[in-house]
């Protein structure tokens, strides 16, 4: 297919709601892209903040490979070895209070599954969330985003979901009240700009929900899976050391297969019963494959390590361009702040051949790339943006 053909016929059969940038790639390596027509793009996106380990890495290629020789599907009517190990896996590296995972397979249903575990365990109904936090687009996670116009296309909203401004200690006190079944956070604001909390406010939050009993949700969906530089974001540093009661992950986890879990403690897994959470394909052994070569990856490449010596790469570069205003975000998930607005650098940065991403703000540039990315290839990305 020439790249026109490919452009014509996804118009043709697809909806049209994506704004697509013209490129049709068909091939990936590392932090690299290929184009129909064989132009190399340095991918700063990560495929939309989804690959960690750099696009098609071949370990987790084998693994899928492997398992899908072997066995493709078959759902949690029965137990499996490769999801055994994959649960395994994913526990052994979470914060320890964190002992149970459920698997499903998009963030918008970990978040929907860790509201309804809150729900469940506290029979409350009400949810807080954070003025321009985004939580997915199915029914509850809309509801429970107050970021642009994503709220109102979900309407009519699920009842009980009321917002707090982000970071705001004052706001906490009002909002959260033995009423509230659960607090769904994220972390780093990423869509919004890459907003960030202070510590001591994660660390306020957790003590007004250990006050009034409700479930702590921290969606990393982004941040999870070594994107901000560690395992999670839950206990980390910039956490202030607080690990909630559900971790709602997705993107990363999968490399690009489908994948979501939600990660709980061992009290509120005790708290669910036969059939009260289900999917038919969370925990797929394909998925599942995918998953358990991910992590094995971040860890055996170093890959935390080296997503924050990316930051500190990023931040360097931009230190020395006065375009810039200010850089917020930890790890490979970062916003950079310019003068004159993101979108003409970003087009700019894609002229040069380097994806970028924008976010609801206009003056933040998004970069979610591969935590494998070298000093080599962020010097790349310097010389484009110093041009
Ligand atoms: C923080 C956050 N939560 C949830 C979601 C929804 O994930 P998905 O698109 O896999 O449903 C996203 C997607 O961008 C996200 O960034």
């Amino acid at each position: 297919m020439t790249t026109e053909e490919i452009f014509q016929s996804e118009r043709e059969f697809q909806v049209a709601t994506y704004s697509k940038l013209d490129l049709a790639i068909v091939r990936g390596r590392g932090p690299w892209v290929w184009t129909s027509d064989n132009d190399k793009y340095l991918d700063l996106y990560g495929g939309h903040a989804v690959c960690a380990v750099g696009h098609s890495h071949p370990e987790v290629v084998a693994a899928i490979t492997e398992q899908a020789e072997k066995l493709m599907f078959y759902s949690n009517v029965v137990y499996s070895d490769i999801r055994a190990d994959a649960a395994h896996k994913l526990v052994s590296v979470a914060p320890t209070s964190l002992t149970k995972v459920f698997f499903c397979n998009s963030g918008t249903e970990a978040n929907e599954n860790a509201m309804r575990i809150a729900r469940l365990a506290t029979g409350r109904t009400k949810i807080v969330s954070f003025e321009k936090g985004f939580h997915g687009r199915t029914a509850d996670s809309i509801s429970a985003t107050f970021l642009g116009k994503y709220r109102t296309l979900g309407e009519p909203n699920v009842p009980g979901h009321v917002s707090a401004e982000f970071g705001d200690s004052d706001a906490i006190a009002a909002v959260i009240d033995a009423e509230t079944a659960g607090v769904l956070i994220e972390p780093i604001q990423s869509m919004a700009g890459v907003r960030e909390a202070t510590p001591e406010y994660f660390q306020q939050l957790r003590k007004k929900c250990d006050e009034v009993g409700t479930v702590l949700i921290f969606d990393e969906v982004q941040t999870g899976v070594g994107r901000a530089g560690e395992w999670f974001f839950a206990g980390s540093k910039a956490a202030g050391g607080v690990v909630p009661d559900i971790v709602s992950l997705a993107k990363s986890l999968g490399s690009g297969v489908p994948v979501g879990a939600c990660l709980v403690t061992e009290d509120l897994a005790a708290s669910i019963k036969e059939n009260d959470l289900g999917t038919t394909f969370g925990g797929g052994m394909v998925a599942m494959a995918a998953a358990k070569a991910t992590l094995e990856v971040i860890e055996r490449e170093g890959l935390l390590e080296n997503a924050r010596n990316i930051e500190s790469w990023v931040r360097n570069v931009c230190s020395r361009n006065p375009m810039v205003k200010a850089v917020q975000g930890k790890g490979c998930l970062l916003g950079i702040e310019v003068q004159g607005g993101a979108r003409p650098l970003y087009q700019k940065l894609l002229d040069a051949k380097i994806i970028t991403g924008l976010s609801s703000d206009p003056n933040v540039l998004r970069l979610l790339p591969p935590l494998s990315v070298s000093q080599s290839e962020i010097e790349i990305f310097a010389e484009a943006l110093n041009k």
